[in-house]
């Protein structure tokens, strides 16, 4: 095996062993339920076909074998009949028909805005707006607004999301991004994909009841660390949301302990591509680090955040995540240490 080819293997194994349950069959919102149904009345169909196909094959092959001694005639051939070649034309046809008018209603359903309204004048109670940034390879979500207020939160690859309940219907309204190549957005158990691409502007609604964790992928080619693209969406309960935005809306903590550490991240290019709110780091090229203890992965959900991966990370990025847009920087192993004491501390 070639070292690509065994690194695609490592990825898809590493990406299937951190996805847990990413299958459209158990579905968590409306639309991901329309979708499984719209799957089980397909497979019928095409099932029904296959046994009537199969069947029919099976019987002539069985009723017409060879039996006796052979013979140099031919059996008596028949050319065209018109109630055949009706049936098998009209019979797909309304097949066809049929499967084309459930498919657009399922698009219908899933497209929609669920229990929510879609234009910005109309009563916003429960709506978030999150604009999805899909980068080479990781994901951007930027926090515009929720209830009616506005929001300038920015973070990477764990999107949070509010639970509906029985009083109030809340869903996401997701406006897809992208800041380089074709990427789409995809958690089998919210519903459906959407392609994510280059001066396009897509949308996409979440809405579920269910608080949890979903896991995705990047489901569209693009490039080296497409496999690690991987989207992690938490479903909280609407106060836990609402504790979570507002820790997420408070500028970095200044921890006087590792001002060393801050120090060096400030004065190293980190700043050219991070942000980190609160401080003279004003990147907007990478993911924003102001919170980034309050995630539990790095790299495009790829690994753990932990220290250890972290330090692993600074010190070199390439050898963690191949191909990605981060070089190493060949930093002292001190500075290297100091750095990686004051990210630990941003909660
Ligand atoms: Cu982004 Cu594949």
């Amino acid at each position: 095996m070639s070292d690509s080819a065994a690194l695609g293997t490592g990825c898809i194994f590493a990406a299937a062993q951190q996805m847990g349950d990413v299958s459209i069959f158990s579905p968590a919102s409306p639309q991901a339920g329309s979708i499984v149904t719209l799957s089980w009345l397909v497979f019928a169909v095409a099932a029904f076909i296959f046994v009537v196909v199969e069947g029919v094959l099976f019987y002539c092959v069985f009723r017409f074998r060879h039996r006796g001694e052979p013979t140099d005639t031919e059996p008596p051939q028949v050319y065209g009949s018109h109630p055949i070649e009706i049936a098998w034309t009209v019979a797909p046809s309304m097949i066809v028909f049929f499967l084309v008018l459930v498919g657009a209603r399922t698009l219908w359903e899933v497209n929609i805005a669920p229990a929510a309204p879609t234009t910005e004048s109309a009563d916003e109670s429960g709506v978030l707006d999150v604009t999805v940034v899909g980068r080479q390879w990781w994901w951007e979500y930027q926090y515009k607004r929720y209830d009616g207020r506005e929001l300038s939160i920015i973070t990477a690859n764990e999107l949070h999301i509010p639970a509906s309940d029985a009083e109030t219907p809340r869903s996401t309204r997701l406006a897809l991004r992208s800041a380089d190549v074709c990427h789409s957005f995809w958690v089998p158990r919210l519903g459906g994909k959407m392609d994510v691409i280059p001066g396009r502007h897509n949308t996409l609604w979440l809405e579920t009841d269910k608080p949890g964790l979903y896991l995705g992928q990047c489901a569209e080619y693009c490039g080296t660390q497409h496999a690690h693209m991987l989207i992690r969406v938490v479903v909280d309960s609407p106060a836990d949301f609402e504790r979570w935005l507002e820790s997420q809306a408070k500028p970095a903590v200044e921890d006087a302990e590792v001002s060393q550490g801050r120090e060096a991240f400030l004065s190293e290019s980190c700043v050219n591509c991070h942000r980190i709110r609160g401080t003279t780091a004003h990147g907007n090229y990478a993911p924003d680090l102001t919170h980034l203890m309050s995630r539990k992965t790095i790299a495009g959900a790829a690994v753990e955040n932990n220290a250890e991966n972290l330090e692993h990370w600074v010190h070199d990025p390439q050898d963690l995540k191949p191909g990605c847009l981060m070089p190493a920087f060949g930093l002292t192993d001190k500075k290297q240490q100091m750095i990686v004491r004051y990210l630990l501390t941003l909660e």
